[in-house]
């Protein structure tokens, strides 16, 4: 055993080391195991821990697959449970890190037990919608793990977006307002605008506009006349991306839609309503809505107004 001392230490450096995995150090380093232990390779766990081994059998975390956290030198079992020398030989619980240890892990540690491998490109986890709610890998594939989380993985489910339902219980709502994307009708999932692991891509135009445009590439232009309000915002500044009691899915379908921005706009005494140069006085009667007139509002390749004529 370390010296009990010593205990504050994997404490501290987990601090330091705020979810991510540091150079030179390793997930094992967080826990309080036999200091002269060393790695011997997973192999040897099979010989009495056959059913867990089993588990992970038809993983790419097999044992026999021995997938090696880069930079150390442990595989498969000992990636997790730390060097396994000494407990091959004296069968001790407390000469691993055993799964008392692991349960009292915290929200990092749970996240870098996997990103001490998986800290790729493909999951860009710091930054995604999940890191930092105390939601972690685990909790979505527990089919690649052997040990108990709450949530069923994706493959327990009809499709993706039952599975993110799951947990997400309050969004149902926003997808059986009457002008939604069609998500509980199986015509678009979840994944289709979100990625789990990463957040909106940021390298383009707009991140959020990049997915939206990805399906809706009539409003990506390029245009002629090109509408800033369109252009230098997120399609949210107009839509609610999940489902709306207004149709085209708009925040709202009163003129303040616009009028967020076009408040430059001014009532006057003689009733006249002048828009930059226009004066609406006489054409926003009769709950006349801005995009009556201005259709084409994403941009246009007729007028400068956005009107189809
Ligand atoms: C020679 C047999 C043997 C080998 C080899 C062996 N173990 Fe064990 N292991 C045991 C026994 C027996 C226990 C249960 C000890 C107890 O409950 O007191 C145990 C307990 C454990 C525990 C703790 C379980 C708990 O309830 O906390 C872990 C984790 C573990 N082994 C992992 C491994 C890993 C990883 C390897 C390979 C590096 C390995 N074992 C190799 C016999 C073995
Ligand atoms: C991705 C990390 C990870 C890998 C890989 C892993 N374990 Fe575990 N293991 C855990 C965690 C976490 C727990 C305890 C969790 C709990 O009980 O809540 C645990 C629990 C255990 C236990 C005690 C409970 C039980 O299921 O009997 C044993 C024994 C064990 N592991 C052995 C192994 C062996 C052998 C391997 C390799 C075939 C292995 N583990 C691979 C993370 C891992
Ligand atoms: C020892 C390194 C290592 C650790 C630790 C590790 N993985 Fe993996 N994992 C791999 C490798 C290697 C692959 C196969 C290549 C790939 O998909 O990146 C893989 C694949 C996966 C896959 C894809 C499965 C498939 O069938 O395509 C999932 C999901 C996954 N890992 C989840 C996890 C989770 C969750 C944890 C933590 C509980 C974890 N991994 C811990 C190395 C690791
Ligand atoms: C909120 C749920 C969720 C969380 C949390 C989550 N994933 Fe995933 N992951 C998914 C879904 C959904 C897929 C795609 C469906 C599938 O293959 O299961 C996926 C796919 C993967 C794949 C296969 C990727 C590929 O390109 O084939 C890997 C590897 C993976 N996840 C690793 C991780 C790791 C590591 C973490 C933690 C850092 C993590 N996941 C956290 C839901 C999640
Ligand atoms: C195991 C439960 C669980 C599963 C499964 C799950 N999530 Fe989450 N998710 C959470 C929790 C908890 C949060 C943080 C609290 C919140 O904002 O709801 C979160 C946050 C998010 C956020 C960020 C919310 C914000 O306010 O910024 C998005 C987006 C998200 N999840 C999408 C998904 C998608 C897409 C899936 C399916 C691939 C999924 N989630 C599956 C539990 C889960
Ligand atoms: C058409 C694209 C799209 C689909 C499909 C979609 N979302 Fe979203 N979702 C968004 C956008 C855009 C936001 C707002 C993000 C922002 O403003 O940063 C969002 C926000 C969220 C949030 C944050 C809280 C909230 O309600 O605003 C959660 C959680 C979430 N989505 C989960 C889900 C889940 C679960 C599904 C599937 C059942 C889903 N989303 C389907 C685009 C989508
Ligand atoms: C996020 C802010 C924003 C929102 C919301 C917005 N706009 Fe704009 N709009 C602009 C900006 C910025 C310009 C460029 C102004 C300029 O060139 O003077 C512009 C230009 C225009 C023009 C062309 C003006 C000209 O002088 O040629 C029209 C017409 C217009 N918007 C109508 C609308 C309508 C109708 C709506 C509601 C559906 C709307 N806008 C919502 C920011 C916005
Ligand atoms: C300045 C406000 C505004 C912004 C920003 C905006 N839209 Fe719109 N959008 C509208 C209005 C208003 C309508 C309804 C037009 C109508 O009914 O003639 C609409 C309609 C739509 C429609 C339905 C078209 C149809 O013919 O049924 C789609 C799809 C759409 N927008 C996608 C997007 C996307 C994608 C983005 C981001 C690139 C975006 N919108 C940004 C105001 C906006
Ligand atoms: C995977 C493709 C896909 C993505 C990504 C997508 N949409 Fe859609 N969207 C659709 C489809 C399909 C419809 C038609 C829905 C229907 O009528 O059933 C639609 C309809 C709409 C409508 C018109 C709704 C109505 O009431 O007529 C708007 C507005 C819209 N989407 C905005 C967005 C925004 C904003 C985003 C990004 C947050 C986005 N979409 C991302 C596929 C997509
Ligand atoms: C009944 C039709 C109608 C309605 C409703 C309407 N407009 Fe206009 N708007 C026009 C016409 C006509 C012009 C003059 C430009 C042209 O001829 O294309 C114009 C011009 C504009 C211009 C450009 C001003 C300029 O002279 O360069 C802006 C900005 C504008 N409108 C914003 C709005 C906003 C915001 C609303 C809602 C509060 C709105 N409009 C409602 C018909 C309308």
């Amino acid at each position: 055993m370390r010296s009990s001392a010593l205990t504050l230490i994997p404490a501290l450096l987990l601090l330091l080391c705020s979810g991510q995995v540091v150079a030179g150090g390793s997930f094992a380093d967080g826990f309080d195991y036999p200091a002269d232990a060393t790695y011997v390779g997973s192999d040897s766990c099979l010989d009495c821990h056959e059913e867990v081994a089993d588990l992970y059998a038809h993983t790419p975390h097999s044992v026999e697959l021995a997938p090696l956290v880069p930079g150390g030198n442990a595989t498969s079992c000992e990636a997790c449970h730390g060097p396994g020398s000494l407990h091959v030989d004296d069968e001790e619980v407390d000469s691993i890190i055993n799964a008392e240890m692991l349960r009292g892990m915290d929200d990092n540690q749970r996240d870098d037990m996997c990103l001490q491998c998986h800290n790729t490109q493909h999951v860009g986890w710091s930054g995604g919608p999940h890191q930092g709610t105390g939601i972690s890998c685990a909790d979505c594939h527990a089919d690649q793990i052997h040990f108990k989380v709450e949530a069923k993985p994706a493959n327990a489910f009809r499709n993706e977006s039952e599975f993110c339902i799951q947990c997400h219980t309050s969004q149902v709502t926003d997808f059986r307002l009457p002008f939604r994307h069609r998500v509980l009708e199986d015509q678009i999932m979840c994944g289709d605008c979100h990625d789990p692991h990463n957040g909106f891509p940021t390298n383009t135009w707009n991140g959020l506009n990049e997915t939206c445009l990805g399906c809706h590439t009539e409003m990506a232009g390029p245009f002629v006349f090109e509408h800033d309000g369109v252009q230098s915002e997120d399609c949210t500044t107009c839509h609610k991306p999940h489902g709306s009691t207004h149709d085209k899915m708009l925040i709202t379908d009163g003129n303040t839609l616009c009028l967020q921005c076009h408040y430059e706009s001014s009532f006057n005494a003689d009733d006249s309503w002048e828009l930059a140069e226009t004066n609406h006085g006489g054409l926003l009667i009769n709950e006349a809505r801005c995009f009556d007139c201005h259709t084409e509002i994403h941009g246009s390749n007729v007028a400068p107004s956005f009107r189809d004529q």
